[in-house]
């Protein structure tokens, strides 16, 4: 799927989506010039190639459908309302209140998606409670701690994992009383996906909150069962932030002690947003690159177009700055190039790689180290050649991110894809190289997501030459991975879960009231 995830059927596209996540992105910019590659019979020197097709379905978004997206959240009334608004919600997260009603905020506010919103304020409100000399309103509450664990961590502060100890018992293990704290167990369970490398007892918590709370015994409120649920089936850290926000704006309307004001304010952001993506796609809608599938033979062509696009980008963006973004760009395209081309001749030998030889290789054939080079230009302000430099040696963040999106794509597509005559993928390597089954070679797999994860959060600590925009496209670009291929190939054939979600995210707004 490498390259076609970058390029074709525009919706479905991961680097798409992984830019989905912040509003702040800078518009996508839009080539002037369509790109127009041949079909998948092939001409050249009156030899005609029938290359292997990937027999995917056709694309439900189409072109015209696409540009009929509108939305009436562009006027300019609704833009003074959330003004409004905006104002209100800054004077309650300012507010005076206890340290874990504040948590509980920041956490509904994210949860909400309106972070993007209140930077300045949630850095502020932590930053005090890290400075609070009093922490006895959560030592002994395992909700409070695992929050105020997950929070911090989230925000760059790399809270000590010991704050969990108090909760073992003599014997090592997380006390038995906590099986009863359904809402110290979803806490804590939340909190253990941002452990790293090493971090015995996160991993411990982990275990015991998803053994325990797929165990929930006793009457649960319809409420808990489904955010019990939602948790399970996918954690927090690891969810797309629009996608979430969509389920959280209806959770978080039945809950006894939300604010009319906050919700509110989420719906209305959560419909003007949508109506700034509908322009967004309608503009990539324009790259009609749906031929990219036929490569190789007609890929200069198409990445000669390609090119002379970026190129126009790079005027737009290193005006005045006196240096050539193609050498960078056709070494990106080189690099993917070669890799594909090995998987070719591994393929057309016969030969059967490791898991850690295919790993290498894979990561850069599945495209997003490329997919995340050219996100760059397009998140980032002040471009410069030593971020340029830094990317193109595979900084451990963009590994993990490339790292995620392969494995989940294997565990996802893999049946598909050999069924179709492809090169083996991660499960059917590990399986060759130990002789493990099907099943254990896919626990393996899953286990490798987990540990991308740790080496994913402790990279996201580390400083860089890149602002914001750009390092979270890495784990974003991770998130947009987990959530397509959760159910098996949401990429390729979109017709369920993916196009119900795309469809709440990108066509139907939230009604107000
Ligand atoms: C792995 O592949 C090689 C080459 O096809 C084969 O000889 C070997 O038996 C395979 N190993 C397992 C465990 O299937
Ligand atoms: C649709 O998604 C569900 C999981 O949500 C899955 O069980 C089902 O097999 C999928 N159907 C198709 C046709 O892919």
């Amino acid at each position: 799927m490498a390259l076609r995830a970058l390029f074709s059927p525009f919706l479905v596209s991961p680097i798409l989506l992984a830019s989905l996540q912040s509003p702040k992105t800078p518009t996508t910019v839009c080539p002037s010039k369509s790109i127009r590659c041949a079909s998948n019979t092939i001409t050249i020197d009156d030899h005609t190639v029938i290359r292997r097709s990937a027999n995917y379905p056709p694309s439900f978004w189409d072109y015209n459908f696409v540009q009929s997206l509108s939305s009436d959240y562009t006027e300019e009334k609704y833009m003074r309302e959330a003004y409004n608004m905006k104002d209100e919600v800054k004077g309650l997260i300012n507010g005076v209140m206890d340290p874990l009603a504040k948590l509980e905020l920041i956490d509904a506010v994210q949860r909400l998606g309106l972070k993007y919103h209140f930077e300045g304020e949630i850095k502020q409100s932590l930053d005090d409670l890290i400075h609070l000399h009093n922490d006895a309103w959560c030592s002994d509450d395992l909700h409070a701690t695992a929050l105020r664990f997950r929070l911090l961590r989230q925000h760059g502060c790399d809270v000590p994992k010991d704050v969990f100890e108090s909760f073992k018992d003599e014997t090592g293990n997380f006390k038995t009383s906590l099986c009863e704290d359904v809402k110290g167990l979803l806490s804590l369970y939340e909190a253990s996906f941002f452990g790293l490398d090493g971090e015995t007892i996160i991993d411990e918590a982990k275990i015991f909150t998803t053994a325990n709370l797929k165990n929930i015994k006793g009457d649960m409120s319809p409420s808990v069962v489904r955010k019990v649920g939602h948790a399970l089936d996918m954690p927090l850290h690891w969810r797309l932030t629009r996608v979430e926000a969509r389920w959280f704006i209806e959770t978080y309307e039945q809950e006894q002690n939300m604010s009319p004001i906050l919700l509110e304010f989420a719906k209305l952001d959560y419909n003007m947003v949508q109506s700034v993506h509908q322009k967004e796609v309608g503009n990539l809608a324009r790259w009609d690159v749906n031929g990219i599938d036929k490569l190789p033979h007609n890929i200069r062509t198409c990445l000669l177009a390609l090119f002379n696009t970026v190129n126009e980008i790079g005027y737009w963006t290193l005006k005045n700055r006196g240096f050539n973004i193609i050498p960078y760009l056709s070494k990106a395209w080189a690099d993917v190039l070669k890799a594909c081309l090995k998987e070719a001749k591994w393929y057309h030998s016969g030969y059967k790689p490791t898991l850690g030889e295919y790993l290498d290789n894979a990561v850069v054939s599945i495209g997003a180290p490329l997919a995340l080079f050219t996100s760059y230009f397009l998140t980032t302000e002040n471009i410069n050649e030593e971020a340029l430099h830094y990317i193109d040696k595979l900084p451990s963040i963009m590994r993990c991110s490339s790292m995620l999106l392969r494995l989940t794509n294997d565990l996802g597509t893999s049946s598909d894809e050999l069924a179709r005559g492809d090169n083996l993928k991660a499960v059917q390597c590990y399986m060759n190289e130990t002789g493990a089954s099907e099943e254990v070679a896919r626990d393996y797999i899953n286990n490798l997501v987990h540990e991308t994860w740790k080496t994913m959060n402790k990279g996201m600590f580390e400083s860089y030459p890149f602002s914001e925009p750009f390092l979270s496209a890495n784990p974003n670009l991770g998130r947009t991975a987990q959530c397509f291929y959760q159910y098996g190939d949401g990429h390729g054939i979109p017709h369920n879960w993916t196009k119900d979600h795309l469809i709440s995210l990108l066509v139907q707004p939230i009604p107000l009231k």
